[in-house]
């Protein structure tokens, strides 16, 4: 799902030609009834069906449920250790819950083999907190892994890897070795990774942690282009506020030279595709939109925030 920057362009230049005629032709009106009649769009991407899982005597989750709708991006929020990776993990089928649906795409995989997650595995793209790059491989290999597994025809893994890298802008790095990379420039050819195959869903554990503000930030960035301008779908864990007010407050969009630019959700707006869900003792102790969480007069909840 992720489109060139010449679709990108193309798409900018027909919306001002519209705008310039002050109609709406037939044809972006037929487009625009098609998406609302998809009724494949109403599936959603992620959905948790009263999930309970239990290490020991410990419980993880105490029967979770919740959904990821088409295009929108969840935060979880949670302190250490309540389950937010371990939420990833039965999404990618790595972990079996003790009872609960999980279901992706509308398919319950809830008791699928290893064989059959393989498919939907396919549909994923994870991003991990360290990037979990291989040392021994170059920026291109690491990228290109999933490629070179399916055997494809070089020329078109190097088209796909360059691709991917320019939008994570790091075309300039594609032969270097991990060592000679910043963290911040690690995590983002981790992301690179992540998109290649053009992964409908995307999953990050905490994608930030460990990097100064200014390099946080433009990981947030890659995210809220993925949302906006490739209608990616995606769980976003982290416990770092920073993170929260970028993919809550601004958003993407292409200007008229077709240049990605991140405006400001400002006072009039307000994003309805990024909805936060927090959990704490196994349990969701909140879920809505970052308006309303600033607002709840929970004693937690608050303390999370403000971090005091
Ligand atoms: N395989 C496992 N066996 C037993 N306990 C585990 C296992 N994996 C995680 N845990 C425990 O489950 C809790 C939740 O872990 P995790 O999902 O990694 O938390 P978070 O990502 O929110 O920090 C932790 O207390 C952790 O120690
Ligand atoms: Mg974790």
């Amino acid at each position: 799902m992720v489109s060139t920057d010449f679709e990108l362009q193309s798409a900018s230049e027909s919306a001002s030609a519209e705008t310039a005629n002050a109609t709406v032709s037939d044809a972006a009106a037929d487009s625009t009834f098609a998406e609302v009649d998809d009724r494949s769009r109403t599936v959603p991407a992620i959905e948790f069906r009263d999930v309970h899982l239990t290490f020991g005597e410990r419980v993880i989750l105490g029967g979770i449920s919740f959904v990821v709708q088409k295009g929108e991006t969840k935060i979880i929020l949670g302190g250490s250790g309540t389950g937010k990776s371990t939420l990833i993990k039965i999404i990618l089928g790595l972990l079996k819950p003790d009872s609960g649906r999980v279901l992706v795409d509308g398919e319950d995989i809830t008791d699928y083999t290893e064989e059959q997650m393989m498919s939907v595995r396919h549909k994923i793209g994870m991003i991990f907190q360290e990037g979990a790059l291989f040392d021994s491989l170059s920026v291109y290999d690491n990228v290109a892994y999933r490629l070179h597994e399916q055997n494809v025809d070089e020329a078109q893994v190097e088209e796909e890897v360059r691709r991917m890298l320019r939008f994570v802008n790091l075309e300039d790095a594609i032969e270097k070795m991990p060592i000679e990379l910043s963290g911040g420039m690690r995590r983002r050819v981790g992301i690179a990774r992540a998109l290649v195959g053009a992964p409908s869903v995307i999953l990050f554990d905490e994608p930030t942690a460990g990097l100064d503000p200014p390099t946080a930030r433009t990981i947030c960035e890659l995210a809220i282009k993925l949302r906006d301008l490739e209608d990616v779908s995606s769980i976003f864990v982290t416990h770092e506020m920073n993170n929260l007010t970028y993919l809550t407050g601004e958003y993407a969009v292409v200007d008229d030279s077709g240049e990605v630019i991140l405006e400001q959700e400002g006072e009039k707006l307000c994003l309805i595709n990024t909805k936060i869900m927090m959990l704490r003792d196994g349990e969701i102790i909140f879920s809505g939109t970052d308006e309303l969480l600033r607002k709840s007069d929970d004693r937690y909840i608050q303390t999370f925030i403000h971090g005091k």
